[in-house]
């Protein structure tokens, strides 16, 4: 950390969350929280809370959370450095003057100087696109169709048709060579030296959710390939984790949320009222991005290209979406392209409309499913039947099953009783692998490999290691006395994910030197906003309200049960595949001690 712990700790005892936080939105005491309308989504009933004993806030509508340092990074687009000076201040805290070389200054907020710096480039692209050769691009977007007030809010630009314009002036900005390598923005070799990324192109800059310009994407004018060149991943760009166009979208007041495939969709989407969507960043939709969708939306429209690629992008993007606890509806543009031209020819009421009646995934699924069979052919109509009745069953619940079942029967002219005849069928072909039902063999071989549906149950199991890990730290921390039951059984070593186990590092060792922990100190132990937001989400303790003192005693020793057993058999797994016979033996050892429902003392006050 650039600045000392002890430092920065003395900084956020002396910021009163509730005394910060007042300042920004008006909070009601209610108990032992105060609540507010939350500031990062709209809502009209307050869900966002703020624990003065903790010193941590959450909003239990967008999921957002963290201590004061979290808040002010969230609120005010700050990096943590930032947040700390401005707290300092505010506080009067004086910092410790740090004497860095210019160099090293550099290092500690190196981030930082990124987020400047493609700020800068932003600028600077954006200031060419009225002068000189960059009139050729404003023609373009002008001709594309866009506002004046369009340019603006996107801050697009032009890059010059010079080899090194940008780099020049960066250099007459004082950076040096050896950080503008690593900034995506010029290129070296040894030859020519530096010269810039993008050359002659309209210019996007690429922004976070909170608006700060993280790379860039650059198009060609007219024609010529590549069409589009997008910025390489850096310390601040990785482009499965954004979304374009969502710094804007999270603040639109809509029930759901748009995702189409390209810059201009989103831009003339937005131009046209639709300011709630957002686009993956040339790539497929990755499940990252869903999660941080899932922050402001329970729902999404695909908007994707009508063609085959179009079609492909929204089956891949429907599980992932789903996966996230997003429900998913694919919009139908046809005879147009995509929602750029869909809007340039009928309007943007026309589009609300196509909206409106746009078809839930699993119609939308079956819609693809049913072109390659032809009904004229009983044979054929026959299989996307018993197609259909397997896909039925990936609902597990009965009612929404049937509900489908019946809607499928109707829009497909077989009868219900048929239909849920075969379901059942199929339904009694599954059998239980690892706990979970699958599809007998057969079918098995028919719908997915039997490896990758182990690799899925693998990948289940670790989550749930993962969640029972999470959900012990939450325990730990709501009831820092429950560490007196798991000495001796867990330890640190037993979090097997990075994260957790910082986590659990910091948390035992409060424990062992203070007989406590400090949830808000935890947090700011972290410079990342993302990771500091998930570190509070462990600090969210209401869960246990629900539960009586008996259910509450069993739910937590499962849940030690859980993370040591996961944590053993995790480490069976590294000594098979090292080939280590005494530490296998060793922890098989262990694997019988700690076989289900082993004893977990009682605490006993030392
Ligand atoms: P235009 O309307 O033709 O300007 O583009 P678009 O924004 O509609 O994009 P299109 O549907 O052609 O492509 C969707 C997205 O894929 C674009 O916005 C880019 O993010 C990405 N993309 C398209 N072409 C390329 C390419 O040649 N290289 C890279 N890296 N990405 C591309
Ligand atoms: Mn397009």
């Amino acid at each position: 950390m650039y600045y000392p712990e002890e430092t920065v700790e003395e900084v956020r005892q002396r910021s009163d969350i509730v005394d910060v936080i007042g300042s920004y939105v008006h909070l009601q005491k209610k108990g032992a929280n105060y609540m507010g309308l939350c500031p990062f989504h709209n809502e009209k009933s307050p869900s966002f809370s703020v624990h003065q004993g903790k010193q941590m806030y959450h909003c239990f509508g967008c999921g957002v959370g963290g201590n004061v340092f979290t808040f002010v990074m969230e609120y005010e687009n700050f990096t943590f450095v930032e947040a700390l000076k401005f707290l300092a201040e505010r506080a009067g805290v004086k910092l410790p003057e740090i004497e860095y070389s210019e160099e090293a200054k550099r290092a500690a907020d190196f981030k930082g100087k990124l987020y400047e710096i493609n700020k800068l480039a932003a600028k600077f692209f954006f200031y060419q696109l009225k002068n000189g050769q960059g009139r050729a691009a404003y023609d373009y977007f002008k001709n594309r169709g866009l506002k004046e007030e369009t340019i603006v809010k996107f801050g697009l630009g032009y890059s010059s048709k010079y080899r090194d314009t940008l780099y020049k002036y960066l250099k007459q900005q004082g950076y040096e060579d050896s950080f503008l390598k690593d900034t995506g923005l010029v290129t070296f070799d040894e030859k020519h030296g530096g010269y810039d990324k993008f050359w002659n192109r309209a210019m996007f800059p690429i922004m976070d959710a909170g608006g700060k310009v993280i790379a860039f994407g650059g198009r060609v004018l007219g024609d010529g390939t590549p069409k589009y060149l997008n910025s390489p991943e850096t310390k601040i760009f990785d482009k499965s984790r954004n979304l374009y166009g969502l710094n804007y979208a999270k603040l639109s007041r809509k029930p759901y949320m748009l995702i189409c495939e390209g810059y201009m969709d989103v831009i003339a989407l937005h131009q046209a009222g639709f300011s709630n969507a957002v686009a993956s960043l040339g790539t497929a939709l990755t499940g990252l991005q869903a999660a941080l969708l899932a922050r402001y939306t329970k729902e999404v429209l695909l908007t994707y290209d009508s063609d085959g690629a179009g079609t492909k992008a929204a089956l891949r993007a429907i599980p992932i979406l789903k996966e996230a606890g997003i429900s998913v509806k694919v919009v139908n543009m046809k005879p147009y392209k995509d929602p750029d031209e869909f809007i340039k020819m009928l309007g943007a009421e026309e589009y609300q409309k196509r909206l409106d009646v746009a078809a839930g995934s699993f119609f939308f699924e079956l819609s693809v499913l049913e072109q390659s069979y032809s009904f004229d052919d009983p044979e054929q109509k026959t299989k996307f039947f018993h197609e259909t009745a397997k896909k039925l069953l990936e609902f597990s619940d009965e009612i929404e099953r049937t509900n489908y079942e019946e809607a499928v029967a109707r829009k497909y002219g077989i009868s219900y009783d048929m239909l849920h005849k075969l379901v059942i069928r199929y339904g009694s072909q599954m059998v239980v692998v690892g706990g979970t039902y699958v599809p007998a063999t057969e079918l098995q071989k028919e719908h997915s490999s039997i490896r990758g549906e182990q690799r899925r149950q693998k990948r289940e199991g670790e989550d749930a290691g993962m969640q029972a890990q999470k959900l012990l730290l939450t325990w730990l921390s709501s009831e820092p006395k429950l560490f007196g039951r798991v000495k001796g059984i867990i330890t640190p070593d037993d979090f097997n994910e990075g994260f957790f186990k910082d986590i659990a590092s910091m948390a035992f060792a409060q424990y062992e030197q203070e007989g406590n922990i400090s949830p808000a100190r935890i947090v700011s132990h972290f410079e990342d906003k993302e990771e500091q937001t998930r570190a509070a989400e462990l600090f969210q303790t209401g869960f246990r309200e629900e539960m009586d003192a008996a259910g509450q005693k069993k739910a937590f020793e499962d849940t030690v049960r859980r993370v040591k057993q996961s944590a053993i058999e995790q480490e069976i797994e590294k000594a098979m595949e090292s080939g280590d016979i005494e530490r296998f033996q060793k922890l098989i050892e262990e694997k019988n001690r700690y076989k289900n429902n082993f004893p977990i003392p009682e605490y006993i006050p030392e």
